[in-house]
């Protein structure tokens, strides 16, 4: 027999076996806690509180009976709107006309509180969400007052029945019309220079509003596009959005595709690496043997 190294000798001075293992057990730890923990919901949901719902619960239409007495809404359109859009709200300068909007359109920008804007406001000023400025009966006795200077023309508020609705239709729809503009989780996304907002704030009516009437630079779907139907589908997909249930583990803040690509490259690859140096390392370890038979 010849001399054969001991394991002392084989061993590669300075680089001790169990770094390599070490090493891999490290990354495996990372990619467990990174599949386990992590914050299960997107992140720029939640990040805002929910404005509450401006009176319109799912379905229910404004109640104008109840407008709070005291609040006058002609008085308050003249006060608030007229400086802009007119006093016959046929639209200035400074706005185009809302009179013919119909009723979606007013609830929706007042709901939303993207109406009034601030009497100074620029002409191109971006319009965005506030908390509202009225309370619902106010805000459903202004609808009723501005519907009216047009003699009630324009898209009706959307009445939204989310008992009997097809969760699948609607996330058809929604990839397919809205996924483009408000991203496939509908946490938003830009556009050319208008960025889309997030639907999670959204009550149930404001998206059907939003749905019908188009508002800013967004299309409207008339019935043609979407029967009321497949708008309560809709609806109740956007609703979902808002907590869904992620079935591959960890949603990594609901980016899509390309950081979980992302993801199986740096530690799947990694891993893969680590494993092979591993297996070079022991092999190198192990006496020779075959070479000296
Ligand atoms: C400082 C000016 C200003 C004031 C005040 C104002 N608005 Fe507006 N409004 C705008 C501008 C600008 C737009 C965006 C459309 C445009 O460029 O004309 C708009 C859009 C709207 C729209 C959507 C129209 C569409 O595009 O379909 C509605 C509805 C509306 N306003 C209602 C109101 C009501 C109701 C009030 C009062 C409570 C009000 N606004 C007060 C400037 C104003
Ligand atoms: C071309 C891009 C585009 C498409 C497609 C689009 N939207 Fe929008 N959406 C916008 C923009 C821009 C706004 C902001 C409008 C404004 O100024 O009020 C908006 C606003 C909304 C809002 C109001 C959000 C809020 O602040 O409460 C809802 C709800 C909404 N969209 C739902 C939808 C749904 C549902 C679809 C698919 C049927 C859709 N959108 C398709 C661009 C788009």
């Amino acid at each position: 027999m010849g001399a054969r190294p001991s394991p002392e000798e084989a061993r590669r001075p300075g680089v001790p076996t169990w770094t390599f293992p070490l090493l891999l057990a490290g990354t495996v730890a990372v990619v467990v806690a990174l599949a386990g923990l992590g914050p299960g919901r997107g992140a720029s949901a939640g990040a805002e509180p929910r404005v509450p719902a401006a009176g319109v619960a799912a379905g229910a239409a404004p109640d104008v009976a109840a407008a709070p007495s005291g609040f006058d809404a002609r008085s308050t359109y003249l006060g608030d709107c007229a400086i802009c859009h007119g006093v016959d709200g046929r639209g200035t300068s400074r706005a185009k006309a809302i009179a013919d909007r119909g009723a979606a359109d007013v609830d929706y920008a007042l709901s939303t509180g993207r109406m009034p804007l601030p009497p100074l406001a620029e002409r191109h000023v971006r319009i965005v969400r506030h908390p509202p400025r009225y309370s619902p009966p106010e805000v459903a006795a202004l609808v009723a007052y501005v519907s009216g200077l047009g003699g009630g023309s324009g898209v009706p508020i959307p009445h939204v029945d989310l008992t009997h609705t097809d969760l699948a239709q609607g996330g058809e729809l929604f990839r397919g019309q809205c996924a483009a503009c408000h991203a496939w989780a509908g946490n938003g996304g830009a556009l050319l220079n208008r960025e889309a907002p997030s639907l999670h704030r959204s009550t149930p009516t404001q998206i059907a509003e939003a749905v019908r009437v188009g508002p800013g630079t967004m299309p409207a779907f008339g019935e043609a596009a979407f029967t009321d139907d497949d708008l309560n589908s809709l609806v109740a997909y956007a609703r979902y959005l808002d907590h869904p249930r992620d079935r591959g583990g960890n949603a990594l803040w609901h980016l899509g595709p390309l950081p979980e690509g992302m993801v199986a490259w740096v530690f799947g690859i990694g891993l893969l690496l680590l494993t092979l140096l591993w297996i070079g390392e022991s092999a190198h370890s192990q006496p020779h043997t075959w070479r000296d038979p």
